[in-house]
C-alpha cells in the first residue's frame, strides 16, 4: 500500500481529481465509487471546475454508491444518494440512471457491480473509529454489501452533520469491505489534525477487522492520499 503526503487538503483534493481524471482518460466507461462527507467535498469542487473546464467528462461514468442509511422515506434530508447527487452528480450533469444505489437489495448491488465489470476507481473516507463506509470495527474483511448496526463513535461523527445524534440512524447499507478490496484501484483520501491518531494506527497497527481500514495493507492496490495535518510531517512511501 503506497502512503502519499501532501502540503494541504487543496492539493491532496487536486491530486485526487488528477486520478480520477487520469482514470476516465483511459476508461471513460468507468465504474467509480465516491465517499459522502466532508472529507470529499472539496474534489468535489475541484472536478466539478475541471468538468466545466472541458478537462474531463463523466457522460459514459457509472457511479455506485458507497453506502447509506437504511429505512430513510424518499426526499428524507438525511439520504447520503441525495447529499453525493446535490454536492457533486448533479453540478457534473449526471443524471440517476447513471447512479446505482440501494434502492433494491444490497445482493442486488453486488450482482450489478459484476454485470458492469467490477469497480474501476473507489474513493473512501476515513471514520474516527478506522470504518470504510459503514464497514464498522469488526467487519469480516470479506465481507459483502450488506446491512449493519451503525457504531457509537459512527452515530457520534454524523451527529455534525444533521444536528444531534438523535436525527442519525441508527442502521445503514454499505459496500462491503471484501466488495471493495475487488475494485482495480482505491484511494483513502484522510484530511485534517483530527484524523492524526487514528490515521497512524490504520498505518502502523495490527491489521485485523478491528480496524477495518488495515484491510487496505493487505492488498497493493490501495493507496492512502494524506495532507500534512493528517499526516504529520511524513514523507510518502510504501507500507504493509
Ligand atoms: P468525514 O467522514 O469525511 O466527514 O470525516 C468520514 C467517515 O466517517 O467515513
Amino acid at each position: 500500500m503506497k502512503f502519499k503526503v501532501f502540503a494541504d487538503y487543496k492539493t491532496l483534493c487536486a491530486a485526487v481529481a488528477d486520478e480520477v481524471v487520469q482514470q476516465l482518460h483511459a476508461k471513460p466507461g468507468s465504474v467509480l465509487v465516491f465517499p459522502t462527507g466532508n472529507t470529499p467535498l472539496g474534489l468535489f469542487s475541484e472536478l466539478v471546475a475541471r468538468e466545466t473546464a472541458g478537462e474531463v467528462e463523466f457522460r459514459r461514468a457509472h457511479f455506485v454508491i458507497l453506502d447509506e442509511y437504511a429505512d430513510l422515506a424518499p426526499g428524507d434530508r438525511r439520504s447520503l444518494t441525495d447529499w453525493l447527487d446535490r454536492e457533486f452528480l448533479s453540478r457534473i450533469g449526471m443524471s440517476r440512471s447513471q447512479v446505482y444505489d440501494f434502492e433494491h437489495s444490497a445482493d442486488h448491488l453486488e450482482r450489478k457491480i459484476v454485470s458492469l465489470g467490477g469497480l474501476d476507481l473507489v474513493i473512501l473516507g476515513l471514520g474516527p473509529n478506522g470504518h470504510l463506509g459503514f464497514n464498522e470495527p469488526g467487519s469480516p474483511f470479506g465481507s459483502r454489501a450488506r446491512s449493519v448496526s451503525l457504531a457509537p463513535a459512527t452515530i457520534a461523527s454524523n451527529a455534525a452533520y444533521w444536528g444531534s445524534e438523535e436525527q442519525v440512524p441508527r442502521v445503514g447499507h454499505t459496500l462491503g469491505l471484501g466488495t471493495l478490496c475487488e475494485a482495480r484501484r482505491l484511494i483513502l483520501m484522510v484530511s485534517g489534525q483530527s484524523k492524526r491518531n487514528i490515521l497512524n494506527q490504520v498505518r502502523t497497527g495490527e491489521i485485523a477487522p478491528d480496524l477495518p481500514a488495515t484491510v487496505l495493507r493487505t492488498i497493493s492496490q490501495a493507496e492512502i492520499f494524506a495532507d500534512e495535518q493528517a499526516a504529520g510531517r511524513q514523507i510518502s512511501g510504501t507500507a504493509n
